[in-house]
């Protein structure tokens, strides 16, 4: 019986228990895994067991030493098994505790909508003029809507086809989504005395085809100044000064005879900003019919959509209620 070298005999264990380490490291599932089992571990024609046989040709004083060695390779083979059976088992938290330390999964922030950063402004700038922000209702009742604004039984402006008109009603009348935030005027002197410097923005509702200047909800800037003595001039320095501050550089604004139930006179208010005139609303000194209070004072209405397409150069207003966020990221 021929007899086996210590040395080579221990230099294919080493190799034998290398090949194995690597290929059970480089195991990505468990397939791989059984495969490298098989291969190292296998009880008929694994590699171990051939180097099994190759024990007993050893010398008989080199036998101890070759045994606790192989003993060391077959348990180092079985622990590296182990390791990738966990492994790919997608045990790894179980196997691993949680790390409370490691940084967390971003969250992807939104960022306010770009109506609503116009609402906010315009509330801050008219803040610094002295305006109070003020609130009403959307769904209002006919009173506020018109009544109220002068506007009688027979305006056009009541139209049913040029108003959400509910099935609900207060009194005899239904309720309607308010078409103007002129409301918010009305419900305030109710209830308080002149001076008066408010503010109010919000939803206005009218069935209007939507195209790129049009849509069946808006929003508007209402505001109110109650004082005696105040005069057009006061209305166009402090529309002039908003403006300004709002677009940033100098804007004109230029006054066209008009006419609003609850104003007198009224007017229709263009801005020229970068050399383009726009209209952006109505205006004019509160009429005596709705101010019975003999102290004079302007109202104005804007449209906050003009406005906030005039300043980020938007062409469509659709596009601020698509809700496509590559769109609405811009701003
Ligand atoms: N409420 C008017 C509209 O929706 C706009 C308006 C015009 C508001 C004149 C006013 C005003 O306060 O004085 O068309």
């Amino acid at each position: 019986m021929s007899t086996v070298p210590l040395e080579s005999f221990l230099a294919e264990l080493d190799r034998l228990k290398a090949d194995a380490v690597e290929a059970l490291a480089a195991a990505v599932d468990a397939d791989a895994v059984e495969r490298a089992r098989i291969e190292f571990l296998g009880a008929k024609s694994g590699r171990l067991k051939a180097i099994q046989k190759l024990l007993g040709g050893l010398g008989g004083a080199d036998k101890p030493a070759g045994g606790k060695h192989f003993n060391e390779a077959r348990e180092a083979v079985s622990a590296a098994l182990e390791a990738a059976q966990g492994r790919v088992a997608g045990s790894a938290a179980a196997v691993e505790p949680l790390d409370v330390t490691l940084p967390g999964q971003p969250v992807r922030l939104g960022h306010v909508h770009p109506i609503t950063q116009t609402i906010r402004r315009v509330q801050e700038i008219m803040a610094r003029l002295g305006f109070e922000s003020v609130d009403g209702p959307e769904v209002e009742d006919q009173w506020h809507n018109f009544d109220a604004l002068a506007i009688n039984a027979e305006h056009p402006a009541r139209d049913p086809l040029d108003n959400f008109y509910l099935a609900v009603a207060r009194g005899a009348d239904p309720l309607l989504l308010r078409s103007q935030t002129s409301t918010v005027q009305i419900r305030v002197m109710e209830r308080r005395e002149p001076p008066l410097r408010i503010v109010s923005l919000g939803r206005v509702y009218r069935p209007d085809t939507a195209d790129a200047t049009h849509y069946p909800m808006f929003h508007q800037v209402e505001g109110l100044y109650v004082e005696p003595g105040t005069t057009m001039a006061h209305l166009k320095s402090v529309l002039r000064q908003f403006a300004s501050t709002f677009l940033g550089g100098d804007v004109h604004v230029r006054f066209r005879p008009s006419f609003f139930p609850f104003t007198e006179p009224s007017v229709e208010v263009d801005m020229e900003w970068g050399g383009r005139w726009i209209e952006m609303g109505g205006a004019g000194m509160v009429d005596p019919a709705v101010l019975e209070a003999v102290v004079s004072g302007f109202a104005f209405g804007l449209g906050v959509e003009r406005i906030a397409a005039r300043r980020y150069g938007v062409t469509d207003i659709r596009d601020f209620y698509r809700n496509d966020v590559r769109f609405l990221e811009q701003f």
